[in-house]
């Protein structure tokens, strides 16, 4: 049986705001909730070696949900920031952001700045954000700079290199929790031969079992990229 290899595991992490309505709580605790969850399932990625995670934490869209919520996503970041700096340096985990974080609060573009400063070691993994972040917005930006620089040809590869992820290899296996199946606008170019995985427990119920049955799930899947085997 053919075992595939694994670098990268993208997750959309959705439902906080369901988890809270079913315990009878503020969409915020439900935020809280999801953040919390986060260590657990980092941990397990990194135990099973995965090289390149990305989580999917606010999206263009989202900025269309009341000032009140973003605020509170906004402070949890913060506080999440906060508290993570020591621990991913002692456990050589690389942090990055993908996403318009110029359009953020200078505070928080600051904390941004400091907390993803990378330092002359080897790294074991890298976590990545995906904050204020949109696949098609990305997309047009590197458009933008084609045409500052008058390019008017190119390809796939010098293309790649425009876009936040320069440098990452695609996703090999995005995650979704929360029930529905939708991309909602998450690394619409590099998921392009990413295989999906859907689950309908609520981000703060997912936890390392589910990691592992999303991880077997992904090993014994065909994957073609157009091919016949
Ligand atoms: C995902 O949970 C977190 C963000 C999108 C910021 P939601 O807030 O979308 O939770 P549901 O989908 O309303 O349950
Ligand atoms: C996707 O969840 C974005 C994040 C998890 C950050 P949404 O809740 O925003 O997606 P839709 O609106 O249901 O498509
Ligand atoms: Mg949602």
């Amino acid at each position: 049986m053919k075992i595939n290899d694994i670098n990268h595991v993208a997750i959309i992490m959705d439902g906080n705001g369901r988890w809270a309505e079913q315990h009878n709580l503020p969409r915020f605790s439900g935020h809280k909730k999801g953040l919390d969850k986060i260590p657990e399932v980092v941990k397990e990625l990194i135990n099973n070696k995965i090289k390149y995670i990305t989580l999917f934490a606010f999206s263009t869209e989202n900025n269309f949900r009341p000032q009140e919520e973003k605020e509170n996503l906004h402070n949890l970041l913060e506080f999440a920031l906060n508290k993570i700096t020591k621990e991913i340096r002692k456990n050589k985990i690389k942090l990055s952001f993908i996403g318009e974080i110029e359009h953020l609060p200078k505070v928080l573009i600051r904390k941004i700045e400091n907390t993803t400063k990378s330092y002359d070691i080897n790294y074991d993994a890298e976590l990545i954000i995906a904050w204020n972040y949109g696949g098609r917005q990305e997309i047009i930006k590197a458009v933008n700079k084609l045409i500052k620089q008058n390019i008017n040809n190119i390809n796939e590869k010098q293309f790649e290199k425009l876009l936040y992820t320069t440098g990452t290899p695609n996703p090999d296996l995005i995650i979704r929790t929360g029930g529905q199946k939708r991309i909602s606008n998450f690394l619409l170019w590099q998921s392009a031969y990413s295989e999906m995985y859907f689950t309908s427990k609520l981000w703060p119920d997912f936890n390392k079992k589910d990691v592992i049955k999303a991880l077997n799930d992904f090993k014994n899947r065909n994957r073609n990229y157009g091919k016949i085997n």
